[in-house]
């Protein structure tokens, strides 16, 4: 009877009487496991083999008894503008083992403490933060520039890969506990080899997970932004738990340890993928002399441009906001190279899910990609090839009802709805400027781009996790001195 009733419930239930029966499946075997997509993955790769089911299945397609993968806009609408929980795959983004933004998996809970810290993200609060305008002023004219004239400039060139991550730990670090109390790692060889020394051990060390050193470090930076009674994020998000800490039960250390692993959170965040995005700019620029060329006019005629030196002032953010070929590179990159492009799990309400005409049943992980998504041919032509352009004149511009061209509404670079990138703006804010301020002075060429091709990965960077550019003052350049 046991045994009849294991067929039953394990065979014959997702086989034939689940409605997901009625999706196409990844494998034959994919209605009762996942274990082939487990297998492909492992082998092929994660993205590759989601690729590669899609063209053949179509937009919506069964990966496991309980797991579906969907590619359209249906899909973008019915599961994320629409606030679906995550899944618990979200669980290992967990900092000093409390969770955070990303790893709330209930919707009530996150958007509790999303509404905390959002406001210091918006555009207009970023552009006009006399703080962050500080802080790039730092990062930029006293810290990357002068690192890029006195390593980049011979022929053995640098890695950018490196000089990135600092660039994104020390403006991120800077924005949550204040420029005074961030890393300054473009200026700290022995902080940075100490901090990044940790992060290559976890890269090359199956297994391990711990980071001592790191967690070391932002705690005691939490503490400190906190301390000095100065506006910080960190600041504000301690006071909001601080007032929640009766009704979630939280003892003012662990109020401290949760804000701490919100501003891990968004530092982590902003580590990994500002540098993959900024790595690839840097790559495609290269292959492009004759796009160098037409930013370094579109940065001089705008006013825009942004010279090497002490005491420099910065043009305002809005300005080079709106320089469109900038924008152009930066959205077109941050389509073919996504940082994230990997799937995104939700999890379907109680009440199931009617996706593509099929009832998913509640507590069915769906989700979908933005390395599908960007690789659409009839949404993005020649989707393969990184092509700037196609952002300043569409050639599919078709909009909605809300006027929104469908690229856009394809663009998936920082996810979207409730749970979309929190960090979006000030991404795009510091990626724009940092690039504004290398083209301005420089032309640069490839010196070593083995292993450039991207990770089969959540977080998406080159498989060497390293480019070597050479950097080529412009008026050298120009002479030919
Ligand atoms: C090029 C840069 C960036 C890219 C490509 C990127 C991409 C993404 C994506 C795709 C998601 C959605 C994840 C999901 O649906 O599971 C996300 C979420 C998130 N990002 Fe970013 N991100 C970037 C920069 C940043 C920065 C600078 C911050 C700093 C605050 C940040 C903080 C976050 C947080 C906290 C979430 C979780 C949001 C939530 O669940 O409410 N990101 N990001």
């Amino acid at each position: 009877m046991t045994f009849v009733w294991l067929i039953y419930k394990l065979v014959v239930t997702p086989a034939f009487l689940s409605p997901l029966f009625k999706l196409p499946a990844a494998h034959w075997s994919s209605h009762l496991s996942t274990r082939w997509f487990d297998r492909e993955c492992a082998t092929a790769g994660e993205l590759k083999t989601l690729y590669a089911t899609h063209q053949r299945l179509g937009p919506i397609v069964q990966l496991g008894p309980n797991e579906v993968s969907v590619v359209s806009e249906e899909g973008l609408k019915k599961v994320y503008t629409a606030g679906l929980d995550k899944s618990n795959w979200y669980d290992s983004f967990r900092v000093y083992g409390v969770q955070n933004l990303v790893c709330t998996l209930d919707h009530k809970t996150h958007s509790a403490v999303r509404k905390t810290i959002a406001g210091l993200y918006t555009k207009s609060h970023l552009q006009h933060s006399e703080g962050l305008d500080g802080l790039s002023r730092r990062v930029v004219v006293d810290g990357l520039l002068p690192s890029i004239s006195r390593d980049g400039c011979g022929v053995d060139g640098m890695d950018v890969v490196k000089l990135f991550e600092c660039v994104g730990v020390d403006f991120i670090s800077g924005y949550v506990f204040g420029a005074a109390i961030g890393t300054d790692f473009l200026n700290d060889q022995p902080g940075r080899d100490r901090y990044f020394g940790e992060w290559e051990r976890l890269r090359e060390t199956p297994g391990l997970t711990e980071q001592p050193i790191m967690e070391a470090l932002f705690m005691d930076m939490c503490k400190a932004a906190v301390a000095s009674g100065k506006d910080s994020v960190a600041a504000k998000m301690h006071h909001e738990l601080s007032s929640k800490a009766l009704q979630w039960n939280l003892s003012e250390e662990e109020v401290m340890t949760r804000c701490a692993s919100e501003m891990v959170d968004h530092i982590i965040a902003t580590q990994e993928t500002n540098t993959v995005t900024l790595t690839y700019i840097l790559y495609r620029l290269s292959q492009h002399p004759e796009l160098q060329e037409q930013l370094r006019n579109e940065l001089l005629t705008s006013k825009s441009s942004i010279a090497n030196g002490e005491n420099q002032t910065l043009p305002h953010p809005a300005r080079i906001d709106a320089l469109p070929i900038l924008h152009a590179i930066i959205i077109e990159t941050l389509s073919l190279h996504a940082a994230n492009p990997a799937r995104m799990r939700r999890v379907s309400p109680p009440a199931g899910l009617d996706l593509h005409g099929v009832s998913i049943p509640a507590a069915t992980i769906i989700s979908t990609n933005a390395f599908c998504l960007h690789r659409n041919p009839d949404v993005f032509p020649r989707p393969f090839e990184w092509l700037p352009e196609r952002w300043l004149a569409p050639t599919n511009n078709k909009t909605d009802a809300s006027g929104t061209p469908t690229m856009r509404r394809w663009f998936w670079g920082f996810g979207s709805g409730s749970r979309g990138c929190v960090g979006r703006e000030f991404a795009v804010q510091v990626i724009k400027l940092v690039v504004a301020a290398i083209y301005s002075n420089y032309t640069t060429v490839i010196v070593n781009e083995d292993g450039i091709e991207q990770s089969d990965s959540y977080n998406s960077g080159p498989i060497s996790h390293k480019l070597v550019l050479r950097f080529v003052p412009v008026v050298d350049a120009e002479t030919g001195t």
